[in-house]
């Protein structure tokens, strides 16, 4: 089988686009925010919304409409606020005007953020902060541990050294503000924990209910989890309204996005406060509810189950990359970025995404449970669609 590049675009982006609509027409977030959110987590150069609005709503409505005809596939039944819009031959972009709103500001005084966690995003989170002048103190389960997030910060500030974006001086200041240590105590006096810890309910509640006892009143207790209930985070606490999600995306130092999930016990304040911390640190929040995927990942991981799904069907995996590349203009095709982000958190996204949603089309693709079976995770380990050994 060999597809066109615009074969290849309708039928991975085509849904994409659907889906961005229904999210839309559900309420679940703005227009602004949903092709933000895709802009900034994912690099893309235009949100789904705007590219649907240059494709022609009615092109794309006309397109999924013959698809589905064939498929019988309810993902590729047209939206019912896409039919509506292609049918005034209108736009999303009239949709969404009027929404700007007001720069948040930092309700709560921050100095020092404490992270948990010592893997790839909780390092880049920490590098963010203390890139951006805070004090970071950093806990870890072991020294090794604590040393591995100091080596990975220290080789990205190489990097933009090497590049000629930033020099010894600078490299020597950030460092400087990161402080590791093995206990949770160490975070009793920070104004803002954010933790990165194992993606378990489990872990990350009895991580919540340590943190509450051992975190001054009045500082907020921030998850990045991307698909845990944050709510029940809250619940593990004496202190809900001060509990939100902050879903950064990876690399961390570079995506511009964090979602900001609010639960319906988190203060507006709070709220108010991580956005304008998220601008301070040169990065773009977009609201989202407590629901798994929130914006990104809903929209992302259906999109890269459905190229696993081609790929079955005959198609070569480099050839959906480059095309992908080519005609969306994305920063990475779907198999590199799956490789990047891991083929086993991958396969845990989608499988909540199935969970939340009871979308049959959502299941995830047996070739991708197939790689992780086979351990063949991605780039961590040498070995996922491509490889790298
Ligand atoms: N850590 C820190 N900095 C990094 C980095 C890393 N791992 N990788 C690249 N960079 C920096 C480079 O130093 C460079 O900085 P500069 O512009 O200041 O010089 C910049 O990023 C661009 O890097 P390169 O030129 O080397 O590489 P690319 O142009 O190929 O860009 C990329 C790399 C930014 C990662 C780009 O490919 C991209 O945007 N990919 C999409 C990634 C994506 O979609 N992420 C979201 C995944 S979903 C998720 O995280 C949710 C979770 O719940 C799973």
């Amino acid at each position: 089988m060999s597809a066109s590049n615009e074969q290849i675009f309708e039928t991975l982006v085509y849904p994409y686009l659907n889906h961005a609509v229904r999210m839309l027409e559900a309420g679940y977030a703005s227009k602004a925010d949903i092709d933000n959110a895709m802009r900034f987590g994912c690099g893309y150069p235009k949100g789904p919304l705007t590219v649907l609005d240059e494709l022609g709503p009615a092109t794309v409505r006309d397109a999924l409409a013959a698809r589905h005809a064939a498929t019988g596939d309810h993902l590729h039944q047209p939206a019912g606020l896409l039919e509506e819009v292609a049918a005034q031959g209108g736009s999303f972009e009239a949709l969404g005007a009027g929404s700007v709103q007001a720069a948040p500001e930092l309700r709560h005084d921050i100095r020092t953020v404490g992270v948990v966690g010592t893997g790839t995003m909780a390092s880049g989170i920490a590098q963010v902060f203390a890139q951006s002048g805070y004090d970071v103190v950093f806990v870890g389960r072991s020294e090794d541990k604590l040393a591995g997030v100091t080596s990975y910060i220290t080789k990205n500030l190489d990097r933009a050294i090497a590049r000629g974006k930033s020099d010894e001086a600078t490299k020597a200041e950030v460092l400087a503000r990161l402080t590791g240590a093995t206990t949770r105590e160490a975070l009793a006096d920070v104004d803002i924990v954010v933790e990165a810890i194992a993606e378990d309910l489990a872990i990350k509640t009895e991580l919540f209910v340590d943190l509450d006892r051992i975190v001054k009143q009045g500082a907020i207790l921030a998850t990045t989890t991307s698909s845990l209930p944050i709510t029940e985070l809250a619940k593990a606490t004496s202190r809900p309204a001060d509990v939100i999600g902050m879903h950064f995306f990876n690399p961390a130092p570079v995506m511009k996005l964090v979602e900001v999930v609010t639960t319906e016990s988190t203060s507006p304040e709070v709220d108010e406060t991580v956005k304008a911390l998220c601008a301070r640190t040169g990065k773009v929040a977009v609201s989202c509810g407590d629901r798994a995927g929130f914006i990104v990942n809903c929209l992302l991981f259906p999109y890269l189950n459905d190229a696993v799904l081609l790929a079955e069907a005959g198609e070569e995996l480099g050839t959906i990359d480059a095309a992908i590349k080519e005609t969306a203009g994305f920063p990475m095709g779907p198999f590199e970025l799956l490789d990047v982000v891991g083929n086993d958190v991958s396969l845990a996204i989608q499988q909540e995404l199935y969970r939340e949603f009871d979308e049959p089309g959502f299941a995830p693709a047996a070739t991708l449970v197939a790689k992780v079976d086979a351990g063949e995770l991605g780039r961590k380990t040498k070995k996922g669609f491509h490889d790298y050994s």
